[in-house]
């Protein structure tokens, strides 16, 4: 894996992808991981792309600290009066994502995307990102994915939501807990132990949920407050769960904001809960939600099926809102499909289109214990057949939404959906619990 990533990241331009931009008198350049001066200019712009105001010394300074592992992409205008800020900026990076089944495949992680608005709508980000995935297909990453700032961007690529995020509000005073009283204890701990003690749990918890990726760099210093990049470190306050055998097993991380009219009515917002054990879990919720002083816990990232809403007794004490957040791109069928796991003996077949003709074709699926695919011309008599895109593909892969639900909403053809629903079902609903 690591070979992987690091190939990609040091990998050359595509070479299509440089032509294009010169064709339009652009420059495309990978920003090179010891250029301290490209890397500012570049991070320049992706902070304004993002609405940003201009970076401080310490954001440019740590960001080229801890980045280094991204394949940073600029693209420039020599025409501009700026020349040496790139319009626009593409990240991307090798990591791993963990399917249903817990195992894990290596996905190129895309981030940073920005075009300048001067240069908006002219094909830009189209052109870095065929390119990019070119260059991710070369290699052999099975897969792609990131979070978006807007859900109308990625489709066209063929990325599509694979796992919904929700957020919470809870009314804390017109809820009790229902849930399990956890027998360990709660400590409240440094932002550094934190930190070490969540990086430690989430290596473990990742691959027991499908649609996690292991963490990037710097993130868990951006969570706990322990660079000095981070704004309002001193609000953050850090609790962790010990089993009566000592063990840490979980961690909680939130913030409190309080209100001026109404000192019993502050705002817990939990950053983070990583839990190794349902005890943990529960003990940690439990905690959150009777802090005194506070009326509201918020918190986001959560899965939509969330065993915390089995642990509260009015339900209507939490407003759940919910997001799309994972969007994933199958690049290479086979290798995809084969490395999660199928809890039924079947075969599909599976017609798949793909508008950047990268993963395109016919596939026999045989689901099970030892999933295996084959590539084919025509499916075989007797085998269902589902004709979908790469992206609807993508968008059932965790078991986050059924085919039944997309053949109903018109997005995949099948004559029996029911029987590709139960091939694709996952008994955990996916998630991912950050951003990046
Ligand atoms: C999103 C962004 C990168 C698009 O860059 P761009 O170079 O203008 O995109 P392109 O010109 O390649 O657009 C390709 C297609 O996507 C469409 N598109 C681009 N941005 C879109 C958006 N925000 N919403 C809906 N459609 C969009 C274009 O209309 C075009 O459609 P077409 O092929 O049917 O003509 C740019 O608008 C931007 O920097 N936005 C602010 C930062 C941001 O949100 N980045 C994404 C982070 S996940």
């Amino acid at each position: 894996m690591s070979s992987l990533a690091d190939q990609f990241h040091s990998a050359a331009l595509d070479e299509q992808l440089a032509s294009t931009f010169e064709a339009r008198g652009l420059q495309a350049a990978r920003v090179g991981d010891d250029d301290r001066e490209g890397t500012r200019r570049w991070q320049d712009a992706v902070a304004r792309g993002f609405l940003d105001g201009e970076p401080t010394e310490v954001q440019y300074t740590e960001s080229f600290a801890r980045n280094g592992y991204r394949r940073k992409v600029g693209v420039y205008d020599d025409g501009g009066v700026q020349a040496d800020v790139p319009v626009a900026t593409f990240a991307s990076w090798g990591t791993e994502l963990t399917l249903p089944g817990g195992s894990a495949i290596p996905m190129c992680a895309i981030s940073a995307v920005t075009v300048a608005p001067t240069h908006r709508r002219r094909g830009i980000l189209s052109t870095l990102m065929r390119g990019e995935l070119r260059t991710a297909v070369s290699l052999g990453f099975p897969i792609a994915g990131l979070t978006v700032s807007e859900s109308g961007i990625y489709g066209r690529f063929g990325f599509a939501p694979a796992v919904t995020a929700t957020s919470w509000e809870i009314s804390t005073r017109r809820t009790g807990w229902i849930g399990p009283v956890a027998p360990g204890r709660i400590d409240y701990v440094t932002r550094e132990q934190g930190r070490d003690a969540a990086t430690a749990l989430y290596e473990r918890v990742r691959l027991d949920t499908p649609g996690e990726i292991t963490m990037p760099g710097g993130h868990w210093d951006r969570t706990f407050g322990t660079r000095p990049d981070v704004e309002k470190a001193d609000k953050l306050r850090v609790v962790q769960y010990r089993s009566p055998s000592g063990e840490v097993e979980g961690v909680a991380i939130y913030s409190i904001s309080e209100d001026d009219d109404d000192w019993a009515a502050s705002t817990a917002t939990v950053s983070r809960v990583v839990a190794g054990t349902d005890a943990a879990y529960a003990g940690l919720w439990r905690f959150l939600l009777s802090l005194d002083l506070v009326g509201t816990v918020r918190a986001s990232e959560l899965s939509v099926d969330e065993p915390l809403w089995w642990m509260i007794d009015n339900k209507r004490a939490a407003r759940i809102t919910s997001r799309d957040h994972h969007y994933l791109r199958v690049l290479d069928v086979p290798a995809t499909l084969a490395a999660r796991s199928y809890d039924v003996d079947d075969v599909i077949a599976l017609e798949v289109s793909d508008p950047l003709e990268i993963a395109g074709g016919t596939f026999i699926l045989s689901a099970g214990e030892t999933p295996g695919v084959d590539v084919v011309d025509e499916p075989p008599l007797g085998v269902p057949v589902v004709r979908l895109g790469v992206a609807e593909l993508s968008a059932i892969l965790l078991g986050g939404v059924s085919p039944v639900t997309l053949a109903r909403a018109g997005r995949i053809e099948t004559d029996d959906p029911h029987r590709a629903a139960r091939v694709f079902a996952a008994t955990t609903t996916p998630r991912l619990s950050f951003w990046y």
